[in-house]
């Protein structure tokens, strides 16, 4: 099929890469032409495992373009897949990128299309953007709404094998074809209202930190009674009606889709009439987990910080990504600061993005030449290079034998054999 990709970001650049190696015939249209330069020199502007591979593979096979024009990029398509931003602006979800992009479509489509919108909206806006759509064209289109369910750093295989392909569209035909071209992904399919789509995205999205922050709360008491959390939760997810995943007690949650569509769903609910108290204590509770993951180190580290050399391994939300959009190590790094500590910062792959956020701070690549003369040992993002290190090395390297673990990775016995102190969340 002749696809158009609206949008160079994330999920578009994902989806065009995975969709041109089906054999479809993919535009991807990016109007910053910086990124758009960048891009046809093969340059991927984040980290994703496998994308860059996958991208220059179906350049190089004449399967995958790159423009900045409308005509060019719709001139042929049958789907086009708007994949802008809708980031959060001051609480409210902001929407002009897709309604840009939408009129952009509208405006220059030639023959009759279906226009996907994958950008996460809130529940409905279909009706509002189609009704926008209608003023520049009277070319025939149908809306349609499929959502993304991927996640950073395993994007490629989200995308290939998902649980589920979520297609919202009111026509038949537009399902049965959206259904062809998603043919070669597994997974279960959805079909349904494109609103009805639409909430599936947005209460997944709330539904996962919820049950962190539910975590996050059982950690903290285990703390207070002295069980241990991982034996508890790990107990808990065996009920098949709760599942074991997102049940990682830690530092909380990050990222840029959880903390963005938790408060869109508070917002589309207060716009709706209802509050949605749930929501909100997540928020909360994802909040004071820093603060109470802060709180740790000031005790362990003998109650001040002032002048003290603190460590932090991992500052992208997770690992395999260099986003730092909402990481736990931002609030993390501000409290630390606050409390006086100097603090000196490893990640394998986010240091010049977190250059961009971070100021009053040392950056230093290497785990090892930054846990030199440190007081504590903090583990914020839980790369596999920070779960392997040498921890006889390590002992040697720092001036007080403290770990701090936000990710609860570490071997407890194996790190008290060593002489170091050692404290998880929750364990
Ligand atoms: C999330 C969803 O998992 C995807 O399904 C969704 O498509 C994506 O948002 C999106 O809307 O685009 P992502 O933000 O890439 O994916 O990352 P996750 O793996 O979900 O992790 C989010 C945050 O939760 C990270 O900070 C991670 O450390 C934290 N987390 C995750 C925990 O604290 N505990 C856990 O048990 C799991």
């Amino acid at each position: 099929m002749n696809v158009t990709i609206v949008g160079a970001g994330f999920v578009g650049l994902v989806t065009a890469s995975v969709l041109a190696d089906f054999g479809n015939d993919v535009w991807v249209l990016e109007n910053n032409t910086e990124k758009l330069g960048n891009l046809l020199k093969g340059k991927i502007p984040f980290y994703e495992p496998g994308l860059e591979t996958l991208f220059l593979k179906n350049i190089k096979v004449n399967r995958l373009h790159l423009t900045s024009s409308y005509q060019e990029a719709l001139a042929k398509t049958e789907v086009v897949f708007v994949c802008v931003g809708t980031p959060d602006k001051g609480g409210r979800v902001y929407l002009q990128y897709v309604y840009n992009a939408t009129a952009g479509v509208a405006r220059n489509l030639k023959e009759s299309a279906i226009v996907v919108i994958k950008s996460t909206v809130p529940p409905g806006l279909n009706d509002e953007i189609e009704r926008r759509m209608r003023k520049y064209t009277k070319v025939d289109f149908s809306l349609a709404s499929v959502p993304e369910f991927l996640r950073e750093g395993k994007a490629i295989e989200d995308t290939l094998h998902p649980y589920r392909v979520v297609i919202g569209a009111k026509e038949e035909e537009t399902a049965q074809k959206l259904l062809a071209l998603h043919e070669p992904i597994t997974g279960e399919r959805v079909i349904c209202d494109p609103i009805s789509a639409q909430m599936i995205k947005y209460a997944s999205n709330a539904f996962l930190p919820t049950k962190i922050s539910f975590a996050n709360s059982i950690a903290v008491l285990c703390d207070q009674c002295g069980a241990d959390v991982e034996k508890v939760l790990g107990g808990v997810g065996l009920d098949r009606r709760i599942g074991p995943d997102f049940l990682g007690a830690g530092v909380g949650y990050g990222g840029s889709c959880f903390p963005k569509d938790v408060a869109a769903l508070i917002g589309f609910g207060r716009k709706k009439g209802y509050n949605f108290k749930i929501l909100k204590a997540v928020q909360a509770t994802n909040k004071e987990q820093v603060n109470y993951f802060l709180g740790k180190i000031k005790r362990l580290c003998g109650g001040s910080l002032k002048g003290k050399k603190i460590t932090v391994l991992g500052l992208a939300f997770k690992p395999d990504t260099s986003d730092m959009r909402d990481a736990s190590s931002l609030s993390v790094i501000a409290g630390l600061k606050e409390m006086g500590a100097k603090v000196t910062a490893s990640d394998p792959v986010a240091i010049p993005f977190a250059r961009r956020l971070i100021d009053g701070i040392e950056f230093v690549e290497d785990p090892y030449q930054a846990l030199e003369g440190a007081e504590a040992l903090v583990l914020v993002t839980e790369w596999n290079e920070y779960r392997s290190l040498d921890f006889s090395r390590v002992r040697k390297l720092m001036k007080s034998r403290i770990v701090i673990d936000g990710r609860n990775v570490y071997n407890r016995n194996m790190l008290e054999q060593q002489g170091f102190i050692y404290e998880g969340v929750g364990k």
